[in-house]
């Protein structure tokens, strides 16, 4: 495998902007198609890497010379083992997750753990701190409102989530069983830079759409789950990060396929796993190594979010609403200054081939979701277009 996305990641770094489609080189190691490719803006499931596709297509029919296909293969097989220990190993290389962390691959979305969390570090009669800063905070509350005591430490609801609340206002309940927060929320475009020390309280942290932009000091948290659907791969793999003295706390009876202790037994093996997602999170991992790892694929996320955030801030035809330091460096939220035009933008954007600018049905306007698939000419093309459009209605 690593040959194969070797010489398919070295093949698209060598692509060429035509318009705003991403024409495949054909001076690339081996025959390709010429696919052309738009450039897609979606939150989730989102862009993944024209190498990995290329990758994947490749094996499709036969993986490595094995005569089938890895969605056809036992995930008890040598084959297949081999491909969920070097997607476990590279995420850990990658991040930096030591052996006092499990790492588990399970099912059920970042939603599941919305009710695993405190299914696993907490009991019934505990309160549990959560600080709300957008709707995907609001459904995780939601969920741990059933199984326990939820006490909000901190809101930005009352400002329309466009702020993390800073951290000295936060009413931290010092006998909480952890805190939890969303580190990127996918809809408001609202984005914690850094994490505070919660002390012995474990710090838990949903980052579905943060994970893996940039590095992180995993041994802030005793917690860490994000949905793959941003930046690991397509949808069906959720990653758990958690310390290893929380697993094992489970309440009694809690059925082992909620359990962290019974997957992390099993090697997140406990039932037949999503293989196919699997593999594929594999190739996006062994893909960010090849971009240079995390700090090498931050400081090309920070310069594309930076001058996106540039080009709304320099006009006034598009606001962002989300106060500047907590800007999301994943998904760029806006509005046009008359929200008539909103239609026209986004027929005109995919007349350009710039897709899924629509923001979320709950708050309207636009999001452009930059993950690390997106490569910097994307971002580029979409300041012309919006310079382009605000010259002709603005
Ligand atoms: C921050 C965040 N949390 C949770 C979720 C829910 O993930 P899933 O639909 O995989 O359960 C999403 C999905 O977009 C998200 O962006």
């Amino acid at each position: 495998m690593a040959t194969t996305i070797a010489a398919t990641a070295t093949a698209a770094m060598k692509t060429k902007t035509t318009g705003n489609r991403r024409d495949n080189d054909k001076a690339t190691t081996r025959q390709r198609q010429t696919v052309p490719r738009a450039y897609n803006f979606s939150p989730g499931p989102a862009a993944l890497p024209d190498a990995v596709l290329e990758c994947a297509q490749a094996e499709i029919l036969d993986y490595q010379g094995r005569g089938l296909s890895v969605m056809e293969m036992s995930h008890r097989s040598a084959e297949f083992v081999e491909i969920a220990e070097r997607a476990e190993a590279d995420f850990r290389n990658l991040l930096g997750v030591g052996d006092d962390y499990a790492v588990l691959f399970l099912q059920g979305g970042a939603t599941l753990q919305f009710a695993m969390v405190p299914i696993n570090l907490a009991s019934e009669d505990a309160v549990v701190d959560y600080v709300h800063t957008g709707l995907w905070g609001t459904k995780a509350i939601a969920e741990a409102r059933k199984l326990c005591r939820v006490n909000v430490a901190a809101s930005s609801e009352e400002d329309n989530f466009n702020h993390v609340p800073h951290v000295d206002t936060w009413r931290l309940n010092p006998d909480a069983a952890y805190v939890h927060v969303t580190g990127n929320e996918t809809i408001g475009g609202v984005e914690f830079h850094e994490y505070p020390n919660t002390g012995d309280v474990p710090l838990v942290a949903d980052l579905s759409s943060t994970l893996l932009s940039r590095p992180l000091d995993v041994e802030q948290f005793g917690l860490i789950y994000a949905s793959a659907q941003k930046n690991l791969g397509p949808a069906g793999v959720t990653v758990v990060v958690v310390r290893r003295d929380l697993i094992g706390r489970a309440r009694a009876n809690t059925p082992c396929t909620l359990d962290y202790s019974a997957h992390a037994a099993a090697n997140s093996m406990l039932n037949t796993p999503p293989t196919y997602a699997w593999y594929l999170a594999g190739l996006v991992l062994e893909w960010l190594k090849q971009q240079g790892g995390l700090e090498a694929i931050a400081e090309v996320n920070e310069r594309k979010a930076r001058k996106l955030y540039a080009a709304m801030d320099g006009s006034n035809f598009y606001r962002c609403p989300v106060a500047k330091r907590n800007r999301s460096w994943m998904n760029v939220a806006f509005t046009l200054a008359d929200d008539s035009l909103d239609g026209a933008f986004l027929r005109a954007a995919e007349e350009r081939e710039l897709l899924n600018l629509k923001g979320h049905r709950s708050v309207g306007g636009m999001r452009a979701s930059i993950y690390n698939a997106m490569p910097e000419a994307g971002v580029d093309a979409l300041i012309d277009f919006m310079a382009a459009f605000e010259a002709e209605y603005g």
